[in-house]
């Protein structure tokens, strides 16, 4: 999942540089040392952590620092890979694909809890989504969601990620393993949902 800090992947791939990207409320952008005091303000909250494999809590500033350090170390697409999300220039939260099993890519988001409930992570994701499939020769992308987390279950679904099973995951702040529903996006349903444009009804 995403709040692991990325490592760097072995990728003969070289993709296009895209750092930024726009929807109609969000913009997306690498993060920076800049702005860890941000994220790390954002990320320390149970609420948050219970539902993250590995994001610790407390999530101190240290933490960040990490974070965005690994993210900069990385030249290949892991680091373009993830993103902060800013909506009218502030950080909100972050989002992401997980390159480390690059046949397997792992979309990932969270965002902090002032900003739940406004739509942010299903556009954000969707964003990410698309970007991974037009620049990369992927087969599907996965993700997963705790039993115990239905928002997050309902932004995979609203994507076209269809339940493939249930696997058993230590989280990081629960300090135990939970149940996780994996989902599955192939390149067909996303490409399928992407074409699925309104008929016109005419009167006879
Ligand atoms: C999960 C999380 C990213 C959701 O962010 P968000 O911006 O509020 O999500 P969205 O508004 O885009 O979509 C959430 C959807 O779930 C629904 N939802 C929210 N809480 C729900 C609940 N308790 N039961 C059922 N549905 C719920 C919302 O109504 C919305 O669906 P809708 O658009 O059809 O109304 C945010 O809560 C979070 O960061 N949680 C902690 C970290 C986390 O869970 N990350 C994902 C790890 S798998």
């Amino acid at each position: 999942m995403l709040q692991d800090i990325p490592t760097p992947i072995q990728s003969a791939e070289r993709p296009r540089a895209r750092f930024v990207i726009e929807t109609e409320r969000l913009m997306l952008r690498r993060p920076t040392r800049a702005d860890v005091p941000a994220i790390a303000r954002l990320a320390n909250d149970r609420r948050i952590a219970e539902m993250t494999r590995r994001l610790p809590h407390p999530y101190l500033t240290e933490h960040a620092t990490e974070f965005v350090d690994a993210l900069a170390a990385q030249t290949t697409h892991g680091g373009d890979a993830v993103y902060l999300i800013e909506h009218l220039h502030s950080a909100v939260g972050i989002v992401g694909i997980d390159w480390r099993d690059a046949a397997s890519p792992e979309l990932g988001y969270w965002l902090g809890c002032a900003h739940w409930g406004r739509g942010f992570a299903t556009e954000a994701a969707r964003a990410v989504i698309d970007v991974a499939f037009d620049d990369h020769a992927i087969e599907h992308i996965v993700s997963g969601a705790r039993v115990a987390n239905p928002a997050s279950r309902n932004i995979l679904e609203k994507c076209g990620f269809q339940w493939v099973g249930v696997e058993l995951h230590r989280f990081e702040a629960l300090r135990s393993s939970t149940p996780v529903d994996r989902f599955r996006l192939s390149r067909n349903v996303w490409s399928s949902l992407k074409n699925w444009s309104a008929a016109t009804r005419h009167e006879e």
